[in-house]
């Protein structure tokens, strides 16, 4: 087989599918996707072989908003005898032509509450395979300056699929995932959407430059104010604009302004705002206006924002509203800025948008 392996929120098999189709296409890559609602991955089988491989190094993963993780599929080992998983691989891996060395391995399986019930196999099984994999030759004897990655991804104790991602190329986590704790003092928790979301879009060598503290901030839909709580954190003074209550504590920093209006027709006074926030419950399509012209006005500088997505086209929506806003965008003059969705291990039925007005020089 010749396949690419995605890995998705549970549910979102359709989302993921439909959205890498998309991008295989337009790169010449065609073939069909075999995806089972609420298995949390999806097999796109290539028609032609040597593509798998292709295109998990042409298209940036971070292209993708509702792939997590991915790799080429080149085997899927099935009905192993459990008494001999690891000499099983080891044969099937054999029988395969061209199977590059790997540098490093990693054993998964799907973020589903049957997937979760086989992390302790992976984990334990991870060992021996690796030892068996170094003896065999398919994984090098130092990890440096090899770019390989092998993965096995078990979708339950007999079936695995076995195949190679790009290091640069694929996410460094565990099954894709940010795992972050909840904050004991955080109002909601919704606080770790925007933590995920500043760790994910902004690279860490820029923190310090884009979430600096002495920064203003406006935050639309801010109650209780888990979102708040994470610019507050960091140092900045908020506008928090929401008919709720607000958290006291969040209040009692002196760092916060709660404003009873209407996060659709609040404008800030100064035009010194670098970040808005939003995580107002409302169509996306007139979440995604509101923000493109913030942006295009030069009311801020950089927007952090929930797409809540209808039960049906999602993708389709989160493409509808991305489009909306580049046309906006455009026709009010603001050429220069970036632009990008990602379904965050920590949203639900939304998609988290990051866009960046950029100076033109
Ligand atoms: C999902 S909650 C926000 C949670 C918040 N991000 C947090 O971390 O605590 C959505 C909030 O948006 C507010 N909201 C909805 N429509 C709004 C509007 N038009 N103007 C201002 N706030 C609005 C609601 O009152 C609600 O408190």
């Amino acid at each position: 087989m010749a396949a690419v392996l995605l890995y998705c929120r549970a549910g979102f098999e359709n989302d993921a599918a439909n959205e890498f189709m998309q991008q295989a296409s337009e790169r010449g890559v065609f073939g069909y996707v075999n995806a089972k609602k609420g298995s949390g991955y999806v097999i796109f089988e290539c028609y032609q072989q040597e593509q798998a491989e292709q295109i998990t190094n042409i298209l940036p993963i971070e292209h993708l908003i509702f792939t997590r993780q991915w790799f080429a599929s080149i085997l899927h080992v099935q009905n192993m005898d459990i008494k001999d998983r690891v000499g099983e691989i080891i044969h099937a891996l054999q029988q395969q032509d061209n199977f590059p060395v790997c540098g490093n391995l990693r054993v998964e399986h799907p973020d589903t509450d049957a997937g979760k019930e086989l992390s302790k196999f992976c984990r334990k099984f991870t060992v021996p395979l690796r030892q068996s994999l170094r003896q065999h030759g398919f994984l090098a004897k130092q990890e440096q300056d090899n770019e390989n990655e092998l993965f096995v991804f078990f979708t339950d104790n007999q079936n695995c699929y076995v195949g190679v991602a790009n290091k640069n190329n694929c996410s460094p986590l565990p099954l894709g995932i940010l795992r972050l704790k909840a904050p004991s003092d955080a109002p909601s928790r919704s606080a770790l959407k925007l933590e995920e979301a500043f760790q994910v879009f902004i690279p860490k060598i820029k923190h310090e430059e884009r979430l600096r503290s002495g920064m203003n901030a406006v935050d639309l839909g801010a109650c209780p104010g888990g979102w708040t709580y994470q610019l507050v954190k960091r140092g900045m003074f908020v506008q928090a604009i929401d008919n709720g209550a607000i958290d006291q504590s969040l209040m009692d920093t002196g760092q916060v302004t709660h404003f009873m209006a209407d996060g659709f027709s609040y404008e800030p006074k100064k035009k010194n705002v670098y970040w808005l926030v939003c995580d107002m419950v409302e169509k996306p399509q007139r979440v995604a206006l509101l923000m493109a012209d913030w942006v295009a006005k030069e009311w801020c500088v950089e927007a952090m924002f929930n797409l809540k997505l209808p039960m049906k086209r999602r993708y389709e929506s989160v493409m509808e509203c991305m489009e909306l806003m580049r046309d906006h965008l455009k026709e009010n003059g603001c050429r220069k800025f970036s632009l990008r969705a990602k379904h965050l291990y920590h949203d639900r039925e939304e998609v988290t948008v990051h866009l960046r007005r950029h100076r033109v020089s």
